[in-house]
C-alpha cells in the first residue's frame, strides 16, 4: 500500500526534519514495508537517505530545468535533494492557483520525461457530485486529459474537492464506485485523499480497487501518520 503525507503549506524545515526522524524510526521499528511518500513544503526538502520504502516529494514544481521563473522551482534545484517524486494536479493549485489541464500536462510530460514517481490528483467540487456518477466521472475523466495513463511511475490520487479539508470523507460506497470506475480508465495504483484520518483509515484502505491514502490535515501529526503506516502494514 501507499500512504501519503501532503504538508502543504504546513511545518518548518525544523519540523519535517524531526518529524521524518519519528517517522523513519517508526518505520524501522514496525517492520513496516509499504510504501510511505512525504511532500513537505520546498523549503524542507532535504537530501535525506532513508528505507527506500520512505521517500520524499515535492508539492509542486515548475517544467524546465532552470530559466527565469521567477518564484519557481525547476528540476535543477530538485535534483539537488535527490527528489524523484512529484505531486501534480492537486486541488488546491487547479481551484486556488488557478493551474489549467494543459499546464498540468504540460508538466506531467516534463516529469514523466526525467523519470519522477508522478502522484496525479484528479477530484470533483460538490456540485458536480450532486449531479451523480456519470457527471462525477465525466468531470474526473476530463482532467485525464493531455496526460499519459500509461506512464509506469504513475499513481493516482482521487481527491473529491468537497472532502478536503472539511473533515467530510466521501462514503465509502462513493469511493468504491468511483475507484473502480476509475479502474476500468486507468491501470495504475489508487489512492483515495479528502479528510481521511486514523478513524477512518482502515475501512477506506479495505476499499476494493484503494491501494492507499494520500492524507492532508491528518498527516501534519506524525504520531497520527505513524498510526496509519500502522493500519495499512496490518492491512497488507
Ligand atoms: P485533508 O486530508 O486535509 O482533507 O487533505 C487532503 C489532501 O488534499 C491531500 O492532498
Amino acid at each position: 500500500m501507499i500512504i501519503a503525507a501532503n504538508f502543504k503549506t504546513n511545518h518548518t524545515r525544523a519540523s519535517t526534519k524531526a518529524y521524518m526522524q519519528t517517522l523513519g524510526a517508526f518505520v524501522e521499528n514496525e517492520g513496516i514495508s509499504d510504501d510511505i511518500l512525504v511532500f513537505p513544503p520546498a523549503t524542507a526538502l532535504e537530501h535525506i537517505i532513508t528505507d527506500d520504502n520512505i521517500r520524499m516529494g515535492i508539492q509542486n514544481a515548475y517544467p524546465v530545468e532552470k530559466g527565469s521563473f521567477t518564484g519557481e522551482v525547476g528540476l535543477e534545484q530538485i535534483a539537488e535533494f535527490g527528489i524523484k517524486t512529484i505531486l501534480i494536479g492537486h486541488s488546491e493549485r487547479r481551484h486556488i492557483l488557478g493551474e489549467s489541464q494543459e499546464e498540468i500536462a504540460k508538466k506531467f510530460a516534463y516529469f514523466s520525461e526525467a523519470g519522477f514517481e508522478i502522484v496525479y490528483c484528479v477530484g470533483e467540487p460538490k456540485e458536480v457530485r450532486e449531479e451523480g456518477i456519470e457527471a462525477v466521472m465525466q468531470y474526473n475523466l476530463a482532467q485525464f486529459e493531455g496526460i499519459d495513463i500509461h506512464y509506469d511511475k504513475l499513481i493516482v490520487a482521487y481527491e473529491p474537492v468537497w472532502a478536503i479539508g472539511t473533515g467530510l470523507s466521501a462514503s465509502n460506497e462513493q469511493i468504491e464506485e468511483t475507484l473502480s470506475k476509475l479502474q476500468e480508465y486507468v491501470s495504475a495504483p489508487l489512492l483515495y485523499g479528502g479528510s481521511v484520518k486514523v478513524a477512518n483509515t482502515k475501512e477506506i484502505l479495505a476499499i476494493k480497487h484503494c491501494e492507499g491514502i494520500l492524507v492532508g490535515t491528518a498527516s501534519w501529526d506524525v504520531n497520527s501518520f505513524c498510526e496509519m503506516a500502522a493500519i495499512a502494514k496490518q492491512l497488507s
